[in-house]
């Protein structure tokens, strides 16, 4: 496999600490084995997360001086408009500090309590404010969608049947909407086909259901489909997002991923106004005026021109071309991973690298750990850790895949970084079976990867 060399040049750089294994081992004990209490200044290669990790253009660091921080009303939010309205259609375009504050805004506002939200497969964030919003949030994804070892095109696809099934089975007044997650995160990034999409909105509309998109990476989706969606080969990734938004009513947007901000977010209402008044009623108390949405002018201006950036196409293949060489070099070294790979990175099948460790025991989570000891790289649990216990009984809730995400921060890391991840990867596989499991010291309610305490267990 080719390294798909970067559409750009470097013009800054910020210098890496490297550690000796023993400081990392002092380092992760220190954050009782979360990665999330590390200090960033002891991981060497940080694949937490794609998320606000990116680096910005010199145009739109450029953009950062140019923002207007007048409190409404600024010149910055018209250029967002602009922007965003011209790309999705969207009647409402909102701006927030990041994707859970919309989800925060959006949720209560349309849940009545005991409801059920149905999904291709929520996001954590997503599915914790479904759940604070007095909702159920349940997860119907294709079935190919968890078969890690053969490859499928559009395995973030929903589960259309079992969705109609569903809500058959509980009644339309116990279903409060549907939420498109695209591209599925949870289940590797995994795209979703415009084809899937369609069918969703048809049984949104046999219902009367709301069809929320959570849009997050709506730019790598686009050019999934377009580079396996016949019917769209020839479109352009502009058509392919308004294609797809048409098919939604209102979208939730992190913008740290796609749109290639640090921070912020997007709420988006097609065209109904009632549901924009909902919004706004929510918007002033949580996130600030409705013209700035908990940004600074000058990251509006920063995400005004991130929107488009991201969904440049040379820059698309190249991104997309970074997981794809990972992937290559793992297919090599017999690295199980969700094939064929996601947009913003690598989940490892850690469920089938570590057979000996109990979903209880989280085995995302314990070779994310190995990582860090081995080769200073920071990754994270998409597994049975990051599934909260279930808000009815309590009880533990077995994910559906044990990953460990390797997550690619955007125009971040050379093809050399992503060697050394490779060569970490192959000597933590020659001694698997050493790799202990975890078990929770401490947890919160809910969200729990973020800031619980955990122990290795004895192998
Ligand atoms: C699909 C999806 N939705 C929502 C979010 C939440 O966004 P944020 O981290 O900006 O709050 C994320 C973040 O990773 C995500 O991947």
């Amino acid at each position: 496999m080719k390294y798909i060399p970067e559409p750009f040049k470097i013009k800054v750089v910020e210098p890496l600490r490297m550690t000796t294994r023993e400081d990392r081992l002092a380092a992760i004990q220190r954050a009782h084995y979360n990665g999330f209490a590390l200090r960033a200044e002891d991981v060497y290669i940080d694949l937490q997360t794609d998320s606000g990790t990116g680096a910005m253009s010199h145009t739109q660091w450029a953009g950062i001086m140019l923002g207007d921080e007048s409190y409404s009303g600024a010149r910055s939010y018209f250029h967002l408009m602009d922007s965003a309205r011209g790309l999705f259609n969207y009647g409402y375009i909102q701006p927030v500090h990041q994707g859970r504050a919309a989800e925060k805004v959006v949720f209560p506002a349309l849940t009545k309590p005991g409801q059920y939200w149905i999904s291709n497969t929520f996001f954590d964030t997503t599915r914790g404010h479904v759940g604070l919003a007095g909702g159920r949030p349940i997860d119907l994804v294709c079935p190919e969608g968890l078969d890690t070892a053969s490859y499928a095109d559009f395995k973030g696809n929903a589960d259309v049947a079992a969705m109609r099934a569903f809500i058959a089975e509980h009644g339309v007044e116990n279903i409060a909407g549907i939420v498109m997650t695209i591209t599925n995160n949870t289940v590797g990034g995994q795209p979703v086909s415009v084809a899937n999409m369609r069918e969703v909105r048809q049984l949104a509309d046999e219902y009367g259901l709301l069809l929320i998109i959570d849009a997050a990476r709506f730019a790598e989706n686009a050019m999934f489909v377009k580079q396996r969606e016949a019917e769209f080969k020839n479109a352009s990734l502009k058509d392919i997002t308004r294609e797809t938004f048409a098919l939604g009513d209102l979208f939730t947007m992190s913008a740290k991923k796609d749109a290639i901000v640090n921070m912020g977010g997007l709420i988006g209402v097609r065209d109904d106004e009632e549901l924009v008044q909902k919004i706004q009623a929510n918007v002033i108390p949580f996130e600030g005026y409705l013209t700035y949405g908990g940004l600074a002018g000058r990251d509006l201006e920063a995400l005004a021109i991130g929107l488009e950036e991201g969904l440049d196409e040379s820059y698309l293949r190249y991104r997309i071309g970074q997981s794809e060489y990972l992937a290559a070099r793992f297919e090599e070294d017999g690295i199980p991973f969700q094939n064929p790979v996601g947009g913003h990175g690598v989940f490892i099948d850690a469920g089938r690298l570590l057979p000996h460790i109990p979903w209880q025991q989280f085995p995302g989570h314990a070779l994310a750990i190995e990582l860090y000891l081995e080769a200073g790289i920071r990754a994270c649990d998409i597994g049975s850790l990051l599934m909260d216990k279930d808000p009815v009984t309590g009880q533990p809730q077995q994910a559906p895949a044990e990953f460990t995400r390797l997550a690619i921060p955007r125009r971040v890391y050379t093809q050399a970084h992503l060697d050394v991840v490779a060569d970490a990867l192959a000597a933590v596989k020659q001694r698997a079976d050493q790799v202990p499991g975890y078990e929770i010291a401490w947890e919160p309610k809910v969200l729990r990867h973020f800031t619980a305490h955990l122990r290795p267990v004895k192998v």
